[in-house]
């Protein structure tokens, strides 16, 4: 007989979700915590199964968050399906879906701000300025509202990762908050909802972005010049027919600061980060690197 899965709760206040939270506290339960903007698909889905490798109950939030988007990027047009995304979520087995509402996020007169710095400055911060400090607002909110004991953050947004880590430690946050490896296309595109985006044509050209990036990866851990690995990944995309590359950047994996040497140091953890427009659709990968 196949076990039948308690129904999975979905909320729209901070006060049900505390009140849930609470209750899965007072039962013993560890929570897991995966927020997302909705428009899901399998790498969403893997936040969940990871949490639940960590944790007995999995929580997730759908709120596309208005803060991190500037005047000119595409909030009202963000792909927004809730009913399709519940039933994705209850069937990863996912027991608890936080919805929030823009003012239930942002209440009348809010003026409360995150920032933090130099990490979330480089990179995505430099193109993006207004970015992580929407991110660290919006998800040090949902942090309070839906308090897990695990968090868990997608490493395909790897500079998202380590800024969240660094506001969870820095305010003291009693969560452990877990990174969990990219998904991809079986051609090797990172999934995101963002690909929703691209028409045939630019679908076919995106999985370009990855491939440059494998290729560069094989310099770096050969040894060669790092910048000349990079530079050659940028003129590749656009030969391929890239509109334009924001970065392709070969990293400190832990810090994101850039190796003090031309080549990157043996056994040195690496990451490899780019951002490139196909179109009007930004698309950003990152990989490891090491070299042995
Ligand atoms: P969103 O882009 O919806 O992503 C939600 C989570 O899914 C993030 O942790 C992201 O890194 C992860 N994710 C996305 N694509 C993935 C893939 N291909 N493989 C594995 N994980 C993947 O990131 C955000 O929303 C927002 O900034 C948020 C943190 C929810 C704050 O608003």
């Amino acid at each position: 007989m196949p076990t039948r899965r308690p129904a999975m709760i979905v909320v729209r206040t901070r006060r049900e979700a505390q009140d849930w939270s609470r209750e899965m506290r007072a039962q013993g339960k560890r929570i897991a915590f995966a927020p997302t903007m909705g428009a899901l698909h399998a790498g969403h889905l893997s936040l969940i199964k990871t949490g639940l490798e960590h944790a007995d109950v999995a929580a997730s939030s759908i709120f596309v968050n208005p803060t991190q988007f500037s005047a000119n990027e595409d909030f009202s047009t963000y792909p927004r399906h809730e009913h399709q995304d519940l039933a994705m979520l209850a069937e990863a087995g996912c027991s608890f879906v936080y919805c929030p509402t823009v003012s239930e996020m942002y209440p009348p007169g809010d003026s409360t701000r995150v920032t933090v710095r130099d990490l979330a400055h480089v990179l995505e911060g430099e193109v993006r300025p207004h970015f992580f400090e929407g991110v660290a607002t919006v998800v040090s909110r949902l942090f309070l509202h839906v308090a897990p004991d695990v968090a868990v953050f997608g490493e395909k947004d790897y500079q998202q990762l380590l800024v969240i880590r660094r506001m969870a430690q820095d305010f003291g946050f009693p969560i452990e908050v877990l990174g969990a490896p990219t998904m991809r296309e079986a051609d090797g595109l990172a999934m995101s909802s963002r690909n929703a985006y691209l028409n045939p044509e630019q679908r076919e050209l995106a999985v370009g972005l990855s491939r440059a990036m494998q290729r560069a990866i094989g310099v770096i851990e050969a040894g060669l010049s790092m910048r000349g690995a990079t530079e050659a990944a940028r003129a590749e995309l656009i030969d391929m027919g890239f509109e334009s590359v924001d970065y392709v950047e070969a990293r400190r994996a832990d810090t994101l600061a850039p190796f003090g040497s031309e080549t990157a140091p043996t056994r040195a953890q690496g990451r490899l980060l780019a951002a490139a427009r196909l179109g009007k659709t930004r698309l950003i990968d990152n990989m490891p690197f090491q070299r042995k």
